[in-house]
């Protein structure tokens, strides 16, 4: 039995899962993902010359096919560079050092001879299809596609006989998991066009005249054909001082950093995401908006090696992302802190209440000066440098 460590952290995992006939034990923390243990036990025997892994956060797939196909070329891939760092070091603590584990905006060329995906029921539908449809084309004519569930297999089915017109069952479990397998036949492309245009008029408190923004957004990027309500508070609630140089901290796919261009005619913009898919949506609307000369766009796993300006940033605006244990959040305060300029000025908002509350503690603990302002049930915290 081969045996894996899952997860990072100074503690080893005690939870045991056996997989695979016994062929595979998984230690970790929290136990195996269900999909994942699906997408395991439905690997075939025989090795693809090259295959792709991906989309889930313990790279255990991946890992059980190196054990499996000792002689097959195997990468894993994600959209967002935070879990593809982390994969990487869980490949790493197990000994696994040529599987690179990568971030891209869509899955990596082909052709694979295999792609095998999990899509738990709680993922979008939308990005479902997207990459139902990528690995299509990304597999070679005849290559194998294996897809696992840990609930609505049904819906999974449906999806793959759509894209692959053929879907095989693997092992349908009672409460919700599943394994399928679809063979890749057609030539022609099977990909839509999913982007989504989102246009966003933002009308400052500052008296300014309203600002229409055209903004790109694909599936699985924050906000997916949507303006988020707080990303709307905080740019309607900051006031444009002259900054000549603006730091949009995980900026999705931009409505922050590129509105403050354009508030800013002179600034030098710089826009930070771990989203790979969501940098590059940012990318393509600085270029629509003209305004790609002076914003540039990086991923980064978590905020290291940030592209600095001299003396720092005049301005930095964030909307963190709340769920955990506000350790994320707490990152972007104190990255926001480094970043900026001696009397520099950082904005951060969250919805009111536990995360509004939250927020102006961890901001207060690091910056001195803070003010706290509420705008359509949203907490904006300001605070200087
Ligand atoms: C609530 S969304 C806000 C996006 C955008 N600023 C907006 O207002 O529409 C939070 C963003 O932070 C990004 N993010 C989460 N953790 C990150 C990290 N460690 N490094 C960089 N970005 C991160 C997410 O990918 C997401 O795009």
């Amino acid at each position: 039995m081969s045996v894996f460590q899952l997860g990072g952290g100074s503690e080893p995992g005690t939870r045991s899962d056996i997989v695979r006939d016994g062929a595979f034990e998984f230690l970790s923390r929290r136990g195996l993902n269900i999909a994942t243990r699906f997408l395991i036990d439905a690997l075939p025997k025989a090795s693809p010359g090259r295959a792709l892994f991906g989309l889930d956060t313990e790279g255990a797939a991946a890992m059980a096919a190196r054990t499996l196909w000792p002689a097959a070329a195997i990468e894993w891939t994600h959209l967002d560079a935070y879990v593809a760092q982390k994969v990487g070091h869980v490949l790493a603590m197990n000994g696994i050092d040529d599987v690179p584990a990568h971030e891209t905006e869509d899955l990596p060329d082909g052709p694979f001879d295999l792609i095998a995906l999990p899509f738990p029921a709680t993922s979008d539908s939308q990005l479902m299809w997207d990459l139902l449809e990528g690995s299509h084309d990304a597999l070679a004519m005849g290559g194998r596609f294996v897809a696992s569930t840990d609930g609505k297999p049904d819906a999974l089915r449906k999806a793959l006989k759509k894209v692959f017109r053929n879907v095989t069952p693997g092992t349908i479990g009672r409460r919700g998991g599943a394994s399928f397998y679809a063979t890749r036949k057609r030539e022609a492309t099977a990909l839509s066009d999913r982007r989504k245009v989102v246009r966003a008029v933002v009308r400052p408190a500052d008296g300014a005249d309203p600002v229409p923004l055209d903004l790109e957004t694909r599936p699985g990027t924050f906000a997916y054909r949507s303006f988020d309500k707080g990303t709307r508070a905080l740019a309607e609630a900051w006031t444009p001082a002259g900054e000549d140089s603006v730091l949009d901290l995980g900026a999705g796919c931009g409505g922050l950093g590129l509105y403050a261009a354009l508030r800013l005619p002179a600034a030098r913009v710089t826009l930070i995401d771990s989203n790979a898919r969501a940098i590059g949506c940012a990318r393509r609307t600085a270029e629509t908006m003209d305004v790609a000369d002076r914003v540039r766009v990086a991923v980064r796993a978590d905020f290291e090696d940030l592209p600095r300006v001299d003396g720092g940033y005049a301005l930095v605006l964030a909307n963190p992302p709340y769920f955990g244990d506000f350790r994320i959040a707490r990152s972007f305060v104190t990255t926001a802190h480094e970043q900026l300029r001696e009397g520099g000025r950082a904005l951060f908002v969250a919805k009111c209440g536990k995360a509004g509350d939250a927020l102006s503690e961890v901001v207060a603990d690091t910056f001195r000066h803070v003010d706290v302002s509420e705008r359509a049930d949203y907490a904006i915290v300001e605070a200087r440098a």
